[in-house]
């Protein structure tokens, strides 16, 4: 079975989009799967800077990146057998986590990892920055999530209780100047993609409105058949 026989659901945009939240509700709404591939990123940096090496240091994180034993599954993300739930929002690995998703060759083998994911799990709700671009061209559906960068920084800040809202606000204006400028599949909205802005709306009526994209998609691929 190849990826695009199964069915994805590419959810992409920048941090505080509500991506994640909206994810993992979309996929239970569906009863399918849920990845967060930022997850698998934060746990790479994780591994690296458990074994100290630096992150800025492309050979090195790359080998790590193909050897160290990943699990990413409901919110829980386990690393060679260490559980990094916690450690890998922290703001350490927020910090290191850009360098080491810039790294082509961890990225390669990200998105190698993430297609072997979804032919296992046949298809799901699948949440990133290259998802509908990059990893999944041919996803059920691609959805590109927006909001206000003061609504972003607002919702991130919420969530990372110890942290001040102008701290966290520098920290997504950085990330997202890393993400959409790096070279290897920098985030951009896929030209097919469905562009929902969060900002006024309750996650509830997000993911209503995609989960009925979702079916309507459903229901003209099965009457193609
Ligand atoms: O969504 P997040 O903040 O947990 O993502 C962590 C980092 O990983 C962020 O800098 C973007 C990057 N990322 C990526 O480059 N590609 C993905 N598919 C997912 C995340």
């Amino acid at each position: 079975m190849e990826p695009s026989d199964v069915p994805v659901i590419a959810i992409d945009g920048p941090a505080g989009s509500g991506k994640s939240t909206v994810a993992r509700r979309l996929a239970r709404r569906l009863s399918l799967q849920y990845l967060d591939t930022g997850a698998m990123y934060r746990a790479v940096a994780f591994a690296a800077i458990r074994q100290g090496l630096d992150p800025v240091d492309v050979g090195p994180v790359a080998a790590l990146a193909t050897t160290i034993d990943l699990v990413v599954a409901d919110g829980d993300v386990v690393v060679d057998g260490v559980d990094a739930s916690v450690e890998i929002r922290g703001p350490e690995v927020s910090r290191a986590v850009s360098v080491v998703a810039a790294n082509p060759e961890v990225r390669e083998e990200m998105r190698t990892r993430q297609r072997v994911w979804a032919v296992e799990h046949r298809g799901g709700v699948i949440e990133g920055r290259d998802i509908g671009t990059v990893v999944f061209p041919d996803a059920l559906l691609k959805v590109y999530l927006t909001a206000d960068p003061a609504v972003r920084a607002a919702r991130r800040a919420k969530e990372m209780t110890d942290l001040e809202y102008d701290t966290v606000a520098a920290d997504i204006a950085r990330r997202d100047a890393a993400d959409q400028g790096r070279s290897d599949s920098p985030l951009v909205e896929a030209d097919d993609a469905v562009t929902v802005d969060t900002t006024g709306l309750e996650i509830d009526e997000v993911v209503e409105v995609i989960a009925g994209m979702v079916e309507e998609r459903l229901a003209d691929r099965d009457a193609a058949r």
